[in-house]
């Protein structure tokens, strides 16, 4: 009987060994540990043994047992491993709760571009749009800024060739919409613009605008300042001041620097208006578009009123959220951006 006992061990651990699927596992497992087994008639008839027999018959037919269902039960889990890539060789706890994956969002400065888009949606400007490498005519040229014109060295312009640049400015786009569409006009631009600029805390060799353009018959600086000031107060809050201070553009005549009184310190003087602003902070430029610039796209300059403006978006969402360095928007660092 203990031969036997022997013999059978060998061929359940051999058939064990062999099963492919859990199917011959189970096969395998009821063959040799199943009621109808050999091994089961065995224990069954221990009793039937002499006392000596039973005892040494009894002990063996125990360890084969214990043998079978270990070995059954590592064949199981080998299968299951292998069949699973969450099964335990994988490394995988299944058990544990999901690690979250972390989620982007918007940055800040395009948010503030869709921001300025639905202000002026409201007030019923369209998008336009223009390429950002430009041609010497839309940039300059049309915008009453000939070859040699002093204005030129104001702004340090990335030249591709020598008709071919980064725009320096969206007022291109002013010019590339006026020369596919008649009057009247209600257009902004938001869009990026570049300058071969030191980089300092306020200023990028690449930056975004916004521009504006409003063409029709009888548009006045009043309508101008309505606009702007309906801008400026659904920007900065409901209280937002704003006043005119005399400047110049080219393509603008009278041109305006438009300052806000700082709303961090109600015009006393603080670090960001600076102690010598008089508590006034310049957000952007405009002015009542210059008859030349009219005519450069074919408007008739005695029928044809209208303003524009471009405002520095960067400077816009420094000032609303205290940004204090402008490099801050293209470095990355997302314990800055996820601020907002
Ligand atoms: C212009 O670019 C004019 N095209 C604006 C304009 C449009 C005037 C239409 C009249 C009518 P200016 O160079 O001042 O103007 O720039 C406008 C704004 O762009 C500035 O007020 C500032 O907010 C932003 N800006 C200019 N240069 C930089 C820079 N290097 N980095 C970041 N922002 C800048």
């Amino acid at each position: 009987m203990i031969e036997r006992l022997d013999a059978l061990e060998a061929e359940a651990a051999r058939a064990f060994d062999a099963a492919q699927d859990g199917g011959a596992l189970e096969e395998t497992r009821v063959r040799h540990l199943g009621r109808k087994s050999e091994l089961t008639r065995i224990l069954r008839g221990l009793k039937d043994l002499s006392p000596a027999d039973r005892a040494s018959v009894g002990a063996r037919a125990n360890r084969l047992r214990e043998s079978l269902e270990r070995r059954y039960e590592e064949v199981r889990a080998r299968l299951a491993s292998a069949s699973s890539p969450a099964g335990p060789s994988s490394g995988h706890d299944v058990t544990l709760p999901g690690r979250s994956i972390p989620r982007g969002h918007q940055h800040l400065i395009s948010q503030v571009l869709h921001e300025v888009r639905e202000i002026f949606h409201g007030m019923g400007f369209a998008l336009a749009e223009g390429p950002d490498v430009e041609d010497d005519w839309h940039n300059f040229e049309a915008l009453n800024i000939p070859k040699g014109h002093p204005a030129r060295a104001t702004t340090d312009t990335f030249y591709l060739r020598p008709d071919v640049l980064l725009r320096t400015h969206t007022s291109s786009v002013q010019i590339r919409v006026m020369e596919k569409q008649q009057p009247p006009v209600r257009i902004i631009c938001p869009g990026r613009a570049y300058r071969n600029e030191a980089v300092d805390a306020t200023h990028h060799f690449e930056f975004h605008q916004v521009e504006g353009l409003y063409v029709d018959e009888d548009v006045a600086l009043a309508d101008l300042k309505g606009t702007l000031d309906q801008f400026l107060k659904e920007f900065f809050g409901p209280g937002t001041e704003m006043r005119f201070s005399p400047s110049y553009f080219p393509f603008t005549e009278p041109s305006a620097q438009v300052e806000i009184r700082c709303f961090f310190c109600g015009g006393k003087g603080c670090g960001v208006c600076g102690p010598l602003s008089g508590g006034w902070l310049e957000v952007l430029g405009a002015g009542m578009v210059h008859p030349s610039v009219f005519r450069a796209v074919g408007y008739d300059p005695e029928r044809w009123t209208g303003f524009a403006f471009g405002a520095g978006i960067e400077r816009l969402v420094m000032l609303r959220h205290a940004v204090p360095d402008i490099r801050l928007f293209y470095e990355n660092d997302v314990r800055f951006l996820h601020q907002f």
